[in-house]
């Protein structure tokens, strides 16, 4: 496991994960960036270029020529070792694990061997301060790259995470649904997934910017609404599970396999990270 320090950072930053190979999700997230003046520089994705989406290569280099900042995901690590399946913690048999079958072969199919390389030489987690705290970037957990971190977990599994990470906020993706949660005086955010919607029932997708202050560090939560159709079509095309196809136009996973209860009985029910805003400011970590 390797981890790249990005020292301080003094200027917002862009957080997205799981583009999941939906290029027009990249595209309306480079359209974000750019209104938000936000640097390549200042851009962290948190794992799993590819995934359910068929375009697997642009969507790599689409981050890897930007230069934003990226660690492994599951499906990286998995790529980069030339393994056969995806490593996403998907029960055997089950219909997440069947489906990931078909758009892992296809990603490891398609993507090309620069690409490959880019993704063996990605970091497993970053490091960077700001405003003074310390901040960890991680795929699943701090400890394992493939768990799911659900916002409904008890708060003790956090905070054994959030130990082993040496960190105030640990910032990770993974699981396709964003959160924001206060473990005493630290934090677990979650951005959510890029490139897929997060089962709640609209077409939108989550990044996050995190905005340094003179008392801490501003977390935001952001809804961007991509060319679903568009990527939806591509995935038809290159004859990917259609169930992935639909979920993008509805909003809707096609499997509740891994989810808790908890975040099972969302499903539909269209998330509201900032009340009647999704650009408002959500959370302020104190600084110490
Ligand atoms: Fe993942």
């Amino acid at each position: 496991m390797t981890t790249l320090d990005l020292g301080a950072l003094d200027r917002p930053v862009l957080i997205c994960g799981g583009a999941y190979g939906n290029l027009q999700a990249l595209e309306a997230l480079a359209a974000f960036q750019a209104g938000a003046g936000i640097a390549d520089s200042h851009v962290i994705h948190t794992g799993d270029a590819v995934a359910y989406c068929a375009d697997t290569e642009a969507a790599t280099q689409f981050i890897a020529s930007r230069g934003w900042h990226a660690i492994k995901g599951n499906v990286e690590e998995q790529i980069a070792a030339g393994a056969q399946d995806c490593g996403c913690g998907f029960e055997e048999g089950s219909a997440c694990d069947v489906a990931s079958a078909r758009w892992y072969a296809h990603a490891a199919a398609t993507l090309s061997p620069a690409s490959k390389a880019w993704m063996a030489g990605l970091p497993s987690h970053l490091t960077f301060r700001m405003s003074g705290l310390r901040a960890r970037v991680v795929h699943g957990s701090v400890s394992q790259t493939n768990r799911f971190m659900w916002a409904s977990l008890p708060e003790g599994e956090f905070a054994v995470e959030l130990d082993a990470s040496g960190a105030d906020l640990v910032i990770a993706g993974h699981t396709g649904i964003p959160f924001t949660r206060f473990i005493g005086e630290r934090c677990w955010h979650n951005s959510g997934a890029l490139g897929i919607p997060a089962n709640d029932g609209t077409r939108r997708v989550w990044v996050s910017v995190l905005t340094p202050s003179s008392f801490g560090i501003t977390i935001s939560h952001h809804a961007l609404e991509p060319d679903v159709h568009t990527a939806a079509a591509a995935i038809r095309r290159d004859g990917l599970p259609a169930r992935y196809a639909d979920g993008l136009e509805t909003g809707l996973w096609p499997s509740l396999d891994i989810l808790p209860q908890t975040e099972r009985s969302a499903t539909g029910q269209a998330l509201s990270l900032d009340g009647a805003s999704f650009s408002h400011a959500r959370q302020v970590i104190a600084a110490k």
